[in-house]
C-alpha cells in the first residue's frame, strides 16, 4: 500500500501598501471570500488587522530586507507601482514562487513616450519590470481617481475657493471600490493572465461637474474660480515636484474631449461602475469641517 504525502497549495494573499485606500478595499473583499490575507506597509504599527490577519513591515521603496519573509507561502499579490523596489521585490517574490501579481498602475503609463512624462516614467517602469519578470501578471490601468476631489477640501480650509486652470478638463473619475472590486476579482479567480485593464468611471464629466454634484451632496456651494496655466502651476509644485505638476496640468489641458469609458469594471464585476455622485455620498464625511459660503 501506499502513503502520499499530503501537499498543501498556499493560498494566501499578500496586500502591500495596507494603508492605502484601494488595498483596504481589496484586504475587505478577499476575507469576505475566505482567502488568507496577509497585509504589508511600510509602518504595520499603523494597520488594524482583522482577527486572524497577519501585519508585517514591508516598504515597497526598500523591500530587500522584509520582503522574503513578507512573501512565505504566499500565492498572490496585490502590488503597488514603487519603481524605487521592484527589481528586490520581484525577485523575492520569484523565489518565493508566486503565481500572480496584480499590479496597480496607471492609465498614465499608456503615455506614447513615458519616458518624457513623469507620471507615466514610474508606472511604466513597473509594468515593464513585472511584464519582464516572467512571473504571471495582471495590469490595472486607473485613470483619475473620484478620491483626488478630496484635495479641493483642503484648498478650502485655506482659501475662498478652489483654483481651476481647466474647469472643462473631461474626466470619468472612477471610485476606489472599483478598483478594488476589480482586483479583488483577478485575484480570487486567478483570471486575465498576462492582460493590461484599462479601468475608468461610468460617466466623462468636466471639474465644474464633479463640483457641482459635490455641492448638490454636501448641501452647500463649493465655489471655484478659473485660474491661469501659471498660477495652478504654483500651487501645485507647493505639494508635488514641477515635472509631475506640468504632466497633470498637460494632461487637464488636453482633455477636451469626453473620456471614452473602459465598461472594465462592469465586464469583470457584472455590474456598472459607481457613479460619481455614488462616490459623493460615500464621502460627505470626508468633507466635513467646510462651512457654507457667506452671503
Ligand atoms: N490618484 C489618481 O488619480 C491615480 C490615478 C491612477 C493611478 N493611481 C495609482 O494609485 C496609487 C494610489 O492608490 P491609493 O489611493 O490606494 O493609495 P493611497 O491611499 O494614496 O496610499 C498610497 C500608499 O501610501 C502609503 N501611505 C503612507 N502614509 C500613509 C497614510 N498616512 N495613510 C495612508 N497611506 C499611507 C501606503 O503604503 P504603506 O501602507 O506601505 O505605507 C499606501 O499604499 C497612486 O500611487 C498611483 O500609483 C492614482
Amino acid at each position: 500500500m501506499h502513503t502520499y504525502a499530503r501537499t498543501s497549495i498556499p493560498m494566501t494573499t499578500l496586500v502591500t501598501g495596507a494603508r492605502g485606500s484601494v488595498a483596504r478595499g481589496v484586504v475587505t473583499r478577499l476575507l469576505a471570500a475566505g482567502r488568507d490575507v496577509r497585509i504589508a506597509s511600510s509602518d504595520p504599527t499603523a494597520l488594524d488587522p482583522a482577527p486572524g490577519v497577519e501585519a508585517v513591515r514591508l516598504s515597497l521603496a526598500e523591500p530587500a530586507a522584509d520582503a522574503a519573509a513578507a512573501l512565505r507561502d504566499v500565492h498572490s499579490v496585490f502590488l503597488y507601482a514603487e519603481a524605487a523596489g521592484i527589481a528586490d521585490f520581484l525577485a523575492a517574490a520569484r523565489a518565493a514562487g508566486v503565481r500572480h501579481i496584480v499590479l496597480l498602475s496607471s492609465a498614465a503609463a499608456a503615455a506614447p513616450d513615458p519616458a518624457a512624462n513623469p507620471l507615466a516614467a514610474s508606472h511604466h517602469a513597473v509594468e515593464v519590470a513585472v511584464a519582464e519578470s516572467g512571473l504571471p501578471y495582471t495590469v490595472l490601468r486607473p485613470g483619475a481617481f473620484a478620491g483626488n476631489t478630496i484635495g479641493w477640501k483642503y484648498r478650502l480650509l485655506g482659501a475662498d475657493s478652489i483654483q481651476l486652470p481647466y474647469p472643462d478638463a473631461q474626466l470619468a473619475p472612477i471610485h476606489e471600490d472599483d478598483i478594488a472590486d476589480v482586483a479583488a476579482a483577478v485575484l480570487l479567480t486567478g483570471d486575465r493572465l498576462g492582460e493590461t485593464l484599462d479601468l475608468n468611471g461610468p460617466e466623462s464629466m468636466s471639474f465644474a461637474d464633479q463640483i457641482a454634484i459635490l455641492s448638490d451632496v454636501l448641501g452647500h456651494e463649493l465655489p471655484f474660480v478659473e485660474v491661469s496655466r501659471e498660477e495652478a502651476l504654483a500651487d501645485l509644485t507647493r505639494h508635488m515636484n514641477e515635472g509631475y505638476a506640468n504632466a497633470l496640468l498637460d494632461l487637464w489641458q488636453h482633455s477636451v474631449d469626453p473620456e471614452p469609458v473602459s465598461g472594465t469594471t462592469e465586464a469583470i464585476t457584472g455590474r456598472p461602475g459607481r457613479s460619481f455622485r455614488a462616490w459623493a455620498l460615500d464621502h460627505r464625511e470626508d468633507f466635513a469641517g467646510l462651512a457654507a459660503p457667506r452671503g
